[in-house]
């Protein structure tokens, strides 16, 4: 019988991509966010197996201790740094920012996963920098940590910021008149649904600003389909609880599964330059890790300008040399 990893489609490549074909990890470091929870402590795991520095920042230094600890149980040599990040906090982003880069001087990181979010929050909620909540967790924090890290990682290739949108992606729209969702909030196919196309337009925008000057650092984005993580928590409304319980045993995969996109996006050779990767069972709900197609929002280039720049506006932070790319392709 072939093993999972060894079954080959007509072109010769693998359909099923486990986490044991993740290639050694040892002398990288990696940094992920919401590693103390589902798919990304299924992720830093993965990549703490494979000999990765894994630094774990949570919103607590507790949670990160004990998500540390939980990895050291199953990797007994693992080097995990525990660490304190609210995303959506720009106070926090920038001072941890501030703590890894004297932790770890120089271009020290291989890996940025930009992983942490929420979902569908029943009301709107408004964060210490005036966001809405899923906006900034989602979108405008993980903007931030990439520009304040992207002078950190190390200028070759195997480098990559990875971010993790959603299926739910497909639904949004970005509002430029609504991007705080103050005229409108609808939990989630409007403002959980819009900040996930956001990561989706920046992972993209990303990648066009690394390659116009010349960088081998690369972007790429995932999604874990309907995994069964704490996402689907207490917080939701009842309508939410109701949907995700009834569509759960048919159409979910668990935390470990649902890490597979992220890990491959992050690790895998066969993984380009502004790749999007989900699940390839149906409706990209579970299945193993394959290239996906894009939000067809996800591909209007002049949003993504215009969402970029309103985000650096918004959050303070520029990108360096990066932005001045938009120049070039003119700002609408
Ligand atoms: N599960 C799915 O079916 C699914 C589907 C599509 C997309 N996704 C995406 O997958 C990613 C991971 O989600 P998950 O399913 O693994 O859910 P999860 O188990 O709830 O994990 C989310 C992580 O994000 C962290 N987080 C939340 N707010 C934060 C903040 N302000 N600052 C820093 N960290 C924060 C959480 O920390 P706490 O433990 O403190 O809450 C937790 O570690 C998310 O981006 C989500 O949108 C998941």
């Amino acid at each position: 019988m072939p093993k999972d990893t060894d079954m080959l489609d007509d072109r010769g490549m693998k359909t099923k991509w486990t986490a044991a074909d993740i290639p050694a990890q040892v002398g990288r470091r990696v940094l992920i966010t919401g590693g103390n929870s589902g798919i990304g402590f299924e992720a830093a795991l993965e990549l703490a197996r494979k000999g990765a520095e894994v630094i774990l920042p949570a919103r607590t230094q507790a949670k990160a201790e004990e998500a540390a600890a939980r990895i050291g149980k199953q990797v007994p040599r693992a080097k995990v740094y525990p660490e304190t990040l609210d995303l959506a906090d720009l106070t926090s982003v920038r001072a941890f920012s501030k703590r890894v880069m004297e932790r770890f001087p120089g271009q020290s990181l291989d890996l940025l996963i930009n992983n942490a979010g929420v979902m569908a929050l029943p009301t709107r909620e408004v964060t210490v920098d005036g966001f809405e909540r899923q906006f900034a967790t989602n979108y405008l924090g993980p903007f931030a940590l990439t520009g304040l890290l992207l002078p950190a990682m190390k200028v070759r290739a195997g480098s990559r910021v990875v971010t993790v949108s959603s299926g739910a992606s497909k639904q949004g729209k970005i509002d430029f008149e609504n991007l705080q969702s103050e005229r409108e909030y609808k939990p989630m196919f409007q403002a959980y649904a819009q900040s996930k196309l956001a990561d989706l337009l920046f992972a993209q925008e990303l990648q066009r600003r690394l390659t116009a000057v010349g960088s081998p650092i690369i972007s790429t984005a995932a999604h874990p389909g309907f995994a069964v993580t704490n996402l689907q928590g207490d917080h939701l409304g009842a309508g939410m609880k109701i949907l995700t319980a009834v569509l759960k045993p048919f159409l979910a995969h668990d935390a470990a599964h649902g890490a597979l996109p992220t890990l491959y996006a992050a690790v895998a050779a066969e993984a380009v330059a502004g790749g999007y990767y989900g699940p390839n069972g149906v409706g990209e709900m579970k299945g193993y890790p394959v290239a996906v197609p894009l939000a067809p929002g996800a591909m209007d280039e002049a949003v993504a300008r215009r969402l970029w720049v309103e985000s650096e506006r918004l959050t303070g932070v520029q990108f360096g040399a990066l932005s001045a790319v938009a120049m070039v392709g003119g700002l609408d």
